[in-house]
């Protein structure tokens, strides 16, 4: 049974709270999950009465709900919206919050309290809750949710964490990646320890490599302040990409309980083998969407979005070429790449096979057979493919690719967020999905090199019209010439 608590949004009116958040929590409420006691208190800058939050918490809701907004359960979620307003900055912010917590009919002890603020906000936010004693779990727990990305590199992930670590316990504390969330990550680990026929494939004898792609056609959806000073290196890859590949990746660990887990996440990602400064172009490649077209429309390139600096160099498509140096891994590269205003709506995992050591079938001599690929499709289509060869019908013995689906390839309205589970493992006080510091750390430790070189060359980056896959230079972190990237389920999707 889920504890009463007060959940409190740093940054309500911002775009997180308005675009996951708040259509999370009444999914939520709509699955009954939201146990009784339990309110929801935005804080932000701008000016709201309790009616006209609830009001504008509706208008928002009716465009982000799966179906229709059900009058009834939203009714339930208008029972427990709340709005403080209040500059982060100051003392009388966090002073409101005691003062409203000392209703206790009406707010419960328990809080959780929500940074969907800027980065650089989160330890001094930390400071001020605590400096009003608001971190002090005497009366109820109070525990607290920080965005990635956490730190702007190793080093300032390691001052932040210190900080917080002054006034909040690490039971405290849970450090949020959504994706650990969404149901086809977490299905990586179901695929692989449940099904024993894998795990003799699963290792760098039968595997040539494995790429992992998230592909967005949105650009930055007014979210220039913080995606000018971060880009898509810090924004996606350093979390979420590297997060998919720890579960790619990991050993089986001897339970799912969290420790065990994040144990094992944070042995792959020491065993990466790190990136020399002189081997970074080799490594990594970096662009910047220019004007184009996106679904026929046309659209500004980077530069002309609002609030990005003339001439930023901020990267908005990034990739890198990893290698995992222990037993199971050694030289099977692992590609990832991202990026903003590319073709289509992607996130796939795709895993190559070698190709059998005797080509019985080729045609001709300069044919080569198709390798086998397993593929799983993250969003928009949850996927589990695996492609075979097999014979053609007729006379001749040629080939064909065939896929084997799972049954649920599909785009399924009854998808779950992946905000919502988090959200309710926090109430629960369940860690796993949430990230240790020490996986953070050693996240960094895999980009800083990057980051390190790119912030010297301040002077040009590539880039590519909205609506492509990227430049073609992006290939040229691959091995081989017969590696290409593989941009969505399609078998011939590819460049
Ligand atoms: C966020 C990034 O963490 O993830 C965004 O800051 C990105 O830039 C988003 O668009 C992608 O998440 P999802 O769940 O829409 O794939």
């Amino acid at each position: 049974m889920i504890e009463p608590c007060t959940f409190i949004i740093f940054g309500a009116t911002g775009n997180l709270a308005r675009n996951k958040l708040l259509p999370a929590l009444y999914h939520l409420e709509e699955a009954e999950k939201l146990g009784e006691g339990m309110t929801i208190v935005g804080m932000g800058r701008k000016e709201y009465t309790r009616e006209s939050w609830q009001q504008h918490v509706r208008d928002l809701l009716e465009s982000r709900v799966r179906g229709k907004l059900d009058e009834e359960v939203f009714g339930r979620l208008c029972g427990r919206l709340y709005y403080e307003s209040g500059n982060l900055h100051e003392k009388s912010t966090y002073e409101k919050i005691n003062t409203l917590l000392m209703d206790k009919d009406k707010f419960s002890p328990n809080v959780i309290f929500y940074l969907s603020i800027p980065p650089s906000e989160y330890a001094q936010t930390g400071r001020l809750l605590a400096e009003e004693g608001l971190n002090n779990e005497d009366r109820g727990w109070r525990r607290l949710i920080i965005e990635k990305p956490f730190g702007y590199d190793g080093e300032s992930a390691k001052i932040l964490d210190k900080g917080l670590h002054r006034d909040f316990q690490e039971s405290q504390i849970f450090r949020i990646d959504h994706y650990l969330g969404k149901s086809m990550v977490q299905n990586v680990l179901v695929f692989r320890f449940a099904n024993l026929m894998l795990e003799p494939l699963w290792n760098r004898n039968y595997i040539d490599h494995i790429q992992i792609t998230h592909s967005e056609c949105q650009g930055i959806a007014g979210r220039a302040g913080y995606y000018d000073s971060s880009g898509a290196l810090r924004d996606m890859l350093q979390s979420h990409l590297l997060q998919m590949l720890t579960l790619v990746a990991m050993e089986p660990p001897p339970a799912l309980d969290s420790e065990s887990l994040r144990d094992e996440k944070v042995k792959v990602l020491k065993s990466i083998r790190p990136i020399p400064k002189n081997a970074v172009h080799a490594h990594a490649f970096r662009a910047q969407y220019a004007s184009g077209n996106i679904d026929g429309e046309a659209v500004n390139g980077y530069l002309d979005e609002e609030g990005i600096r003339p001439q930023s160099t901020t990267e908005t498509f990034a990739s890198m070429k990893l290698y995992i140096d222990n037993w199971r891994w050694r030289n099977v590269p692992f590609y990832l790449r991202t990026g903003k205003r590319l073709k289509k709506n992607s996130s796939l995992i795709s895993i190559r096979f070698k190709h059998p050591p005797q080509q019985l079938f080729r045609q001709s001599q300069i044919e080569q057979l198709k390798p086998n690929w397993i593929v799983l499709g993250i969003q928009p289509n949850e996927c589990l493919r695996i492609e075979m060869q097999t014979k053609q019908t007729g006379l001749e013995m040629r080939t064909q690719t065939t896929q084997l689906d799972a049954g649920y390839c599909t785009v399924s309205d009854m998808q779950i967020d992946a905000y919502e589970g988090l959200l309710l493992d926090v109430m629960e006080h369940d860690h796993s999905l949430f990230l240790r510091y020490d996986e953070i750390k050693w996240a960094w430790k895999v980009v800083d090199p990057i980051l390190k070189v790119w912030s010297t060359e301040r002077e040009y980056i590539h880039t590519y019209p909205a609506g492509t896959w990227g430049p073609w230079e992006a290939n040229r972190i691959f091995d081989r010439e017969d590696q290409f990237w593989r941009n969505s389920l399609a078998e011939d999707d590819t460049h």
